[in-house]
């Protein structure tokens, strides 16, 4: 019986592994074994809930106001321990964290084969996104099998010298955990709120946007929306104790928004699909908005994610006031900028992936055009 071992850390991994570990639980010759890092802890377990994951291991590292050192070091420590006593047969890491950077180098000192799930996404500038872009060149160096969401990914691997033969291109699990969450029958008090209205959806949580980009970013949302009344915004806020300071500072008695806690993915899914427009720094909320044809201002310079922007449905706006207020603006009122950038798009896959990599795993032959479930 193959042992594969999870280990995952942040909200954004956890929605993207955990209906693979899901589907590997349905697999007679493979063993799963969960371990978070919980390098988040509350917007961690609000992924486990919905998902209906008990981790096996919990490393529980998360400090408040945490830095780099303190994410790496943490994790190193623990997760040694966990890979010497399960000693499991692969190891399946997410996309660019800390989480996974750690646990692919610890790997790589016990000399475990790694799984990289969502593998070759770049910008290739070393800072942006910070520390991510390092953290996913990294993993690729040392991962045995990479699952690459899209042809891009593969090409960017390919371009780096990795084995063609380590690399799948499996589609995005982002989409498979869309299949379970997105309903047509939704409601929320706060989608009630908006009523009528056009529904401006906003996350931000970038490291490298802390400081002043955000301030910027807060104060070109807050001017457009109060210079239109047709539309209200929705802001769960990162818990990260830096972004509520900001957004706080510059969005609080602002009538037309509502700063909410965090929520779920199951809530978030159905908020995004009914949403006119989402403005972000997020990597994940790029996957997702152009599904449902919703317009995404990604508030970065970069990005990892040029399918969207290719397709027309994601805008880089950076991070400058100006900017950001008059991209915002002129998708509020000029009727065929929306129209351009509103059309459903979805680059990432059918929903199967977690299938076709469980498939891989056990051994299987792999057929990236073979008909899968619906
Ligand atoms: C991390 C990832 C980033 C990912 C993001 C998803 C790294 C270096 N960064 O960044 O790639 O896009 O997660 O959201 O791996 N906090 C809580 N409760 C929580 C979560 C966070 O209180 O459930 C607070 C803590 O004070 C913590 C801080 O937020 O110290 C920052 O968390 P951290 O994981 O260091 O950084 P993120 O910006 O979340
Ligand atoms: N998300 C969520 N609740 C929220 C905000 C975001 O469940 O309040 C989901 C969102 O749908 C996406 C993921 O979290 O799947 C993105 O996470 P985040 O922006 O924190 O990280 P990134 O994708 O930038 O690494």
């Amino acid at each position: 019986m193959k042992k594969i071992l999870t280990v995952f850390g942040t909200r954004p991994e956890a929605i993207k592994m955990c209906p693979l570990i899901n589907e590997i639980k349905t697999r007679e010759s493979m063993v799963v074994k969960v371990c978070v890092t919980a390098q988040h802890r509350e917007m961690l377990d609000q992924v486990l809930k919905v998902f209906n994951i008990v981790p096996d291991y919990d490393l529980n590292i998360m400090r408040d106001r945490q830095d780099l050192f303190d994410i790496t070091i943490n994790i190193l420590d623990g997760i040694k321990r966990v890979l010497i006593v399960e000693k499991p047969d692969i190891v399946l890491v997410h996309g660019d964290t800390s989480t996974a950077f750690a646990t692919a180098l610890a790997c790589f000192y016990l000399q475990i084969p790694v799984g990289h799930v969502e593998a070759g996404l770049r910008t290739y500038n070393i800072y942006s996104p910070f520390p991510e872009e390092f953290n996913r060149e990294v993993i690729s160096i040392v991962s045995k099998y990479n699952f690459a969401p899209t042809e891009l990914a593969k090409n960017n691997l390919l371009k780096e010298g990795r084995d063609a033969n380590s690399i799948y291109v499996t589609g995005n699990t982002v989409i498979d955990a869309m299949k379970c969450t997105v309903d047509s029958n939704y409601t929320h008090p706060e989608l009630e709120w908006v009523g009528e209205d056009k529904l401006i959806f906003i996350t931000a949580h970038r490291r490298e946007n802390l400081g002043k980009p955000m301030h910027s970013m807060f104060r070109a949302i807050r001017r457009v929306l109060d210079e239109h009344d047709d539309c209200k915004a929705i802001y769960p806020i990162h818990m990260n104790p830096a972004v509520r300071e900001a957004a706080e500072s510059e969005l609080s008695g602002c009538d037309k928004i509502h700063l909410i806690e965090p929520i779920d993915v199951f809530d978030c899914h159905n908020f995004e699909a009914r949403s006119f427009l989402c403005l972000t720094d997020s990597g994940g909320i790029q996957e997702e908005c152009p599904s449902y044809g919703v317009p995404v201002l990604v508030m970065r310079d970069t990005t990892e994610r040029p399918e969207g922007i290719e397709a027309g449905t994601l805008k880089l706006v950076g991070t400058e006031e100006e900017k950001i207020y008059r991209m915002f603006k002129k998708l509020l009122e000029n009727e065929e900028e929306y129209q351009k950038m509103s059309r459903a798009c979805n680059p990432y896959g059918d929903g199967n992936s977690s299938i076709r990599i469980a498939d891989i795993l056990e051994g299987k032959e792999y057929n990236p055009w073979r008909p899968l479930k619906a």
